[in-house]
Order: structure tokens, then sequence, then C-alpha cells
């Protein structure tokens, strides 16, 4: 028996003695490479503070505006709730066109791939939003938020996503800048809001980054709110949080031209 054990035991260490020396962590990320932003759009260095904040506007303004459809979205007794692709792209025009007036020719592009963007996603979720006889369909701000970042991602290479406090979505976990911005907004409390920015080096591309308290409002609270750790209506424990308190960032990522 003694024996049979000291063989298995041998037998293994052979094994691990056999792994090659590099083969480190399992499932780690890769090292090196490049950051999709070496690719696709480029800011002029001039005009990166400007379009980070122009793009995190329009999103808090199309989140508005999904927003306010989420009574009609949860209704069981309503089929189509017209809030088709083009329906979507249309408000959200009109609330960015004071914007887009004055944009630079890099904006503009930009506002276009953005509206595309977005458009598509409401256009994904059609079925889902007109399905008939179900109250609850997973739908709100910060999925359309978090699919559409993916699909400007995708076409642009800047990258925009809401990383939370605690955050629900694995998509939305903060990288170390994200969560020193986030904790400094959760310490200075409900009336800082004054952007944080910052210039990075992501691999060899210089990157601009903008980031903004998105703050909680009444109608969050049966999610985020309290008793903490009480489960919201999908089951995850909320946040034990008010209104005014902070949930999670607006954060966009440029690359940098000169
Ligand atoms: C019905 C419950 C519910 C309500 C109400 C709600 N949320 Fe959330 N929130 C979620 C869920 C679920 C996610 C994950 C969404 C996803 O990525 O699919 C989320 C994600 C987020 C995120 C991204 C970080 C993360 O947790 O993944 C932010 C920021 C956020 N919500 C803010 C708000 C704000 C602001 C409001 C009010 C305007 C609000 N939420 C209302 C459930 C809710």
């Amino acid at each position: 028996m003694f024996k049979l054990k000291r063989s298995a035991a041998l037998a293994a260490l052979c094994l691990l003695a056999a792994l090659p020396a590099a083969a480190e962590e399992i499932g780690a990320r890769a090292k090196g490479g490049f950051a999709e932003s070496f690719f696709l759009e480029k800011v002029p260095r001039a005009e990166a503070k400007a379009t980070a904040e122009r793009l995190a506007k329009a999103v808090i303004a199309a989140r508005l505006i999904i927003f306010a459809y989420a009574g009609k979205f949860v209704d069981p007794n309503l089929g189509d709730k017209g809030f088709s692709g083009e329906v979507f792209e249309t408000q959200w025009r009109a609330a960015l066109e004071p914007d887009m007036l004055d944009a630079t020719p890099t904006q503009k592009r930009l506002y276009e791939k953005l509206i595309w963007a977005g458009r598509q996603v409401i256009e994904n979720n059609q079925d889902r939003l007109n399905f008939k006889g179900v109250g609850w369909k997973n739908f709100l701000p910060a999925k359309w938020e978090r699919e559409m970042g993916g699909v400007f991602t995708a076409k642009t290479g800047i990258v925009i996503k809401q990383p939370g406090r605690a955050y629900r979505n694995p998509v939305n976990v903060p990288d170390d800048t994200e969560r020193a911005a986030l904790i400094h907004y959760v310490k200075a409390g409900h009336n800082e809001n004054a952007p944080i920015r910052k210039t990075e080096k992501w691999g060899k591309q210089e990157v601009y980054r903008h980031m903004e308290p998105i703050r909680l409002m009444p109608p969050c609270l049966p999610c985020h709110g309290k008793p903490k750790g009480e489960l919201d209506l999908v089951n995850f424990e909320k946040d034990g949080l008010e209104t005014g308190d902070l949930i999670g960032l607006m954060s966009v990522s440029l690359a940098v031209s000169d």
C-alpha cells in the first residue's frame, strides 16, 4: 500500500518536472500585444478632452431617453413598445443636435458611429422589448450602454464603459485607473462631480481617459438602494445606497494622435 502511494507520488513529481518551465499560471492574461486603440480612430491631441466629454455627454443623454421608456418596457400587456431603432435615433439626434453643430470633423464622424452603434443595440433588442406576457424583460439603460460600448469599441477602438461600484456585469469591472476614480468619488461625497482626466500609455499608445460619476436617482433604488443585501427583482443583492450616491462611472478612453 505504502509502496503504491509512493510510486504514485513519484509519478506525479515526474509529470510536474516534465512541464515546460514557461508554462506559468493557466488562464492568465497573455503578455505583450496591442490595445485595440492602436487601430482605427485616433483623436488629435488638442481635441481629446472635448471629444471624450462630448461622447460621455451623448451616452448620458441616450441613457435618459431609454430610461423614460422603462415603464412601457415592463408592461406585460403591451406588445410593440413603439421604441424602434429609428424612434430612438430620432430622439437621440434631437438631443445631440446643439452639440453636433459645432463639432470638429473627427467629432462629427464619432457622433455618427456612436449613433449607429446605439441604434444597432436597440434594433437587436426588439424581440426582447416587444415580448408580450412578461413584465421584466431584462432591458435597462446599463444593458444598452454595455452592448453599445461593445459595438462602438469594435467600430472605433474607443472604449466607452461604465465600471460599477459593485459591478453586476463582469464587462463593467473597473481597471486600476477606474477603481481609483471610484474611490475618489465615494470619499469626496455627493458634490464632487468634476470629471477625472488622465493620460496613460496602453502599450506604446497614448490614451486619453475621461471618467465622471454616475449617481443614483430615486427610480434606481429598487435595485441599487436599501436594504443592503436584500434581493432585487433580478436576484442581485441591493447595494444599500441612496439617491445621489455614486453607483458607477461614465468612462471614455481614446487613443491620441499628434
Ligand atoms: C431592475 C433593477 C435595476 C434598476 C432599477 C437599475 N439598475 Fe443599474 N443595473 C442593474 C443590472 C441588472 C445591471 C447589469 C446590467 C447589464 O450589464 O446587463 C446594472 C448595471 C448598472 C451599472 C453598471 C455597473 C454594473 O453594475 O454592471 C450602472 C452604472 C447602473 N446600473 C446604474 C443605475 C442607475 C443610475 C439606475 C437608475 C437610473 C439604475 N442602475 C437602475 C439593475 C438595475
